[in-house]
């Protein structure tokens, strides 16, 4: 049979490939902009054919509708990240969660998850008779070698891409043709604090260097300051739309990688139609599964790799809390500590965390005495080198305790500054500045108590504002 003829034969009715689906069934789904929800959705409307199916995925942009009450003994979410839309569900037990670094996932689903069907979303074939998983082939492309059932959204909005992201129709049980603009991920205006992080990490970035650059406010203010670099490199688990610029500026061009030399890799995009359009047929972007792109011996081959993540909390001995607020679970350690090892390993290689000095509208401090009680530390402070906020950088590696504290308490938040020195005097049972040093610090922290009641003073305004234009409507 002649490839097209292979697909033909293949192609159903979303509803009629999901009769597939057994009970007890275990299903992993592409996730992220290649999650198929074309297929999801019948599965949704015929949920009360089904019994005690678990659906596995790590990152949606979707409503998680697995986890209304009416789908009780019918499906489960087991998620690897919590997303916006079954936080909740994780915290209140009606949603399973599975904790694992990023590079691992596909060991995990694969020998200890142990799903039967896989669904994923795919590429029209090309003439040859391969499909791309696109945006997507992280875990996802690993689930079709070995499930049972491998069902694939056809979908002509998924980009076509290179690297270890084809396959051929023959390896698949069903194909639907479903096409649907892929969820984006649309960047955010970058604020005035993510842009003074953005210029702290990027001070700390050189000519050359490698780069791992995940997504949001802070890793788009990064790239909104590389415009000075040259002859940077970029892999990186995911990317969203900052990079686009930079790749075609050629401000990022690979020259200087050891490894993969001329080619981005990744082992996800993220962002809206202007990074799909970028990798779409591009062959200087690569996208490989994810025990590739985040193996921290394969980060570490590329020299001068410089790794840029994000955290909610650090204490003064430098633990980090990327992934949890007390007992809730919030997103998931993903590549973060493949990223640092990786990038500890690499020959000049750097690692940064780098997070706004506050949190909650500025009324907490991201940096604390001790962790929130519930926390799980997801980057351990052995692995830590910089810590950088709006206030500036702290390195780590090499510091004795004392002097990681004080370090982290320079860059904390002035408001906060006061408080984290009563601790550190308990703990250390000694003054953490000097007294010149103390003079050049309280300067910083008057100026800062007079901002704090002026900020408190302009909310309680904006507040009541609303309160009234409540009342009035
Ligand atoms: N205590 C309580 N709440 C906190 C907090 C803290 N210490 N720190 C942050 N928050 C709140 C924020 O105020 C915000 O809530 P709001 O929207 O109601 O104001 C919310 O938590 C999210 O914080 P924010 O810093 O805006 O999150 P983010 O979207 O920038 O994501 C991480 C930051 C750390 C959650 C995210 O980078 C992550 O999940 N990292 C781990 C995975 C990883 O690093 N992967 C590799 C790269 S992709």
């Amino acid at each position: 049979m002649t490839w097209k003829e292979i697909y033909e034969s293949k192609l159903v009715t979303a509803e009629e490939a999901i009769k597939a689906i057994r009970a007890g069934d275990k299903v992993v789904t592409g996730f992220a902009c290649g999650e198929p929800f074309g297929i999801e959705r019948a599965l949704v409307e015929h949920y009360e054919d089904y019994k005690d199916v678990q659906i596995v995925n790590m990152l949606t942009l979707g409503d998680s509708p697995w986890v209304q009450p009416k789908m009780k003994g019918h499906f489960t979410l087991n998620c690897l990240f919590a997303s916006q839309s079954n936080r909740k569900a994780i915290s209140t037990g009606v949603c399973e969660f599975t904790t694992s670094h990023f590079y691992e996932i596909p060991d995990v689903i694969k020998n200890y998850i142990r799903p039967r069907v896989s669904i994923v979303m795919v590429s029209p074939p090309d003439e040859h008779g391969y499909v791309s998983f696109g945006t997507t082939v992280d875990y996802t492309r690993g689930t079709t070698d070995y499930c049972e059932v491998v069902i694939a959204q056809v979908n002509k909005y998924m980009p076509r891409t290179f690297g270890n992201s084809i396959k051929h129709v023959r390896d698949f049980t069903y194909f639907v043709e479903i096409d649907e603009p892929l969820p984006g991920v649309k960047s955010l205006e970058i604020s005035d604090t993510e842009m003074k992080i953005g210029k702290n990490c990027a001070d700390l970035i050189h000519d050359g260097d490698c780069l791992q650059l995940g997504i949001g406010g802070i890793p788009n203010a990064i790239c909104a300051q590389l415009w000075d670099k040259k002859d940077l490199g970029l892999h990186s688990e995911l990317v969203g739309d900052g990079v686009v610029d930079l790749l075609e500026a050629g401000i990022i061009n690979n020259k200087k990688k050891t490894a993969n030399n001329g080619r981005t890799v990744l082992g996800a995009a993220f962002g809206s139609s202007k990074l799909n359009d970028y990798i779409n047929n591009n062959p200087a972007v690569e996208l490989h599964p994810i025990d590739y792109v985040n193996n921290p011996i394969e980060i570490a081959k590329n020299d001068n790799m410089v790794s840029i993540n994000s955290c909610l909390q650090i204490d003064l001995l430098g633990q980090v809390v990327s992934d949890t607020v007390g007992l809730n679970q919030f997103s998931a350690v993903g590549g973060q500590v493949d990223f640092v090892r990786g990038a500890t390993m690499s020959k000049g290689g750097r690692s940064i965390i780098a997070m706004p000095s506050t949190a909650k509208k500025g009324l907490i401090s991201r940096i604390v005495p001790l962790i929130t009680e519930g926390s799980a530390v997801t980057t351990p402070r052995n692995d830590v080198n910089y810590v950088v906020t709006e206030y500036g950088a702290a390195q780590l590696k090499g510091k004795t305790l004392k002097e990681r504290a004080k370090a982290l308490i320079s860059i904390a938040h002035p408001r906060f500054r006061p408080h984290l020195m009563l601790e550190y005097k308990k703990r250390f049972n000694e003054d953490v500045f000097t007294k010149e040093e103390l003079k050049d610090q309280m300067a910083e922290i008057k100026e800062n108590i007079e901002n704090t009641v002026d900020d408190l003073r302009d909310k309680l305004r904006s507040d009541l504002k609303k309160i009234l234009a409540a009342d009035n409507s």
